[in-house]
């Protein structure tokens, strides 16, 4: 899990459906939040459609290539413990995959997307239609995947710097290199 694999050529790492996956969900959810907030046909599709993603996401997770799966990186006890002790003495391993605190993050924002999804179903039907509530619980999911999509985001360059290899471009390239 953390040995040191570099290669001068780098290792792949996400295989096309992590790639297309993340960036087609970032580009859900920011438009849902930023561009579409008040509920229309669009905002209500995006919305599915981003559930979805996460649903293929979870399938991908026991069937999909080696740093995909979820037996790659979750976040078990063991190994958050083993990464925050790496990270407290300056020394954080190198992860092929996901570390264990991105990959906590990462099950987090897949929650929330899931939760909004059906929160924003539960709007829609004769049992919950025009409860305040549940559309403050909507509104509040939003915003609570927005601010820890802004720390993903922020933790991922931070990280990149400290392993210095560009994350962020491999979520592109799908190959993590270090410069
Ligand atoms: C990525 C997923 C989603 C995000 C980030 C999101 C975010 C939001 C936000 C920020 C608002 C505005 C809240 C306000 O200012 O009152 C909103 C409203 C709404 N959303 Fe979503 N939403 C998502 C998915 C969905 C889905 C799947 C549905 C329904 C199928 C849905 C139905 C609604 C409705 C009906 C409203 C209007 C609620 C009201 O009248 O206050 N949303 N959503
Ligand atoms: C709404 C915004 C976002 C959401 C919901 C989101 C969600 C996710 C998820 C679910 C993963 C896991 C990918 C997988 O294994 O399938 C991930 C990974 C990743 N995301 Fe995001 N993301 C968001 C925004 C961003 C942004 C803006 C950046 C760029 C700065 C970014 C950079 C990354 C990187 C580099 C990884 C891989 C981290 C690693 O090497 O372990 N994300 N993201």
């Amino acid at each position: 899990m953390s040995t040191p694999p570099h290669t001068p050529d780098g290792v792949k790492v996400w295989d096309p459906f992590v790639r297309i996956f993340h960036w087609s969900l970032v580009t859900c959810v920011l438009t849902n939040y930023f561009v579409l907030d008040d509920g229309e046909d669009w905002h209500q599709w995006i919305g599915y459609a981003a559930s979805a993603l996460v649903t293929l996401r979870i399938v991908w997770g026991f069937i999909g290539t080696r740093h995909a799966r979820f037996a790659d990186f979750f976040p078990t006890p063991t190994r958050l413990r083993a990464h925050l002790a790496a990270m407290r003495t300056g020394q954080a391993a190198f992860h092929p995959g996901h570390n264990p605190l991105g990959a906590l993050m990462m099950l987090a924002l897949m929650a929330l997307v899931l939760a909004l999804g059906a929160t924003g179903f539960l709007q829609g039907t004769d049992t919950f239609w025009g409860e305040e509530w549940l559309q403050e619980l909507h509104e509040w999911l939003g915003s609570a995947l927005i601010a820890l999509a802004g720390l993903h985001a922020a933790a991922a360059i931070v990280m990149g710097r400290i392993e210095r290899t560009r994350l962020v471009t491999a979520m592109f390239t799908g190959t993590k290199r270090r410069y």
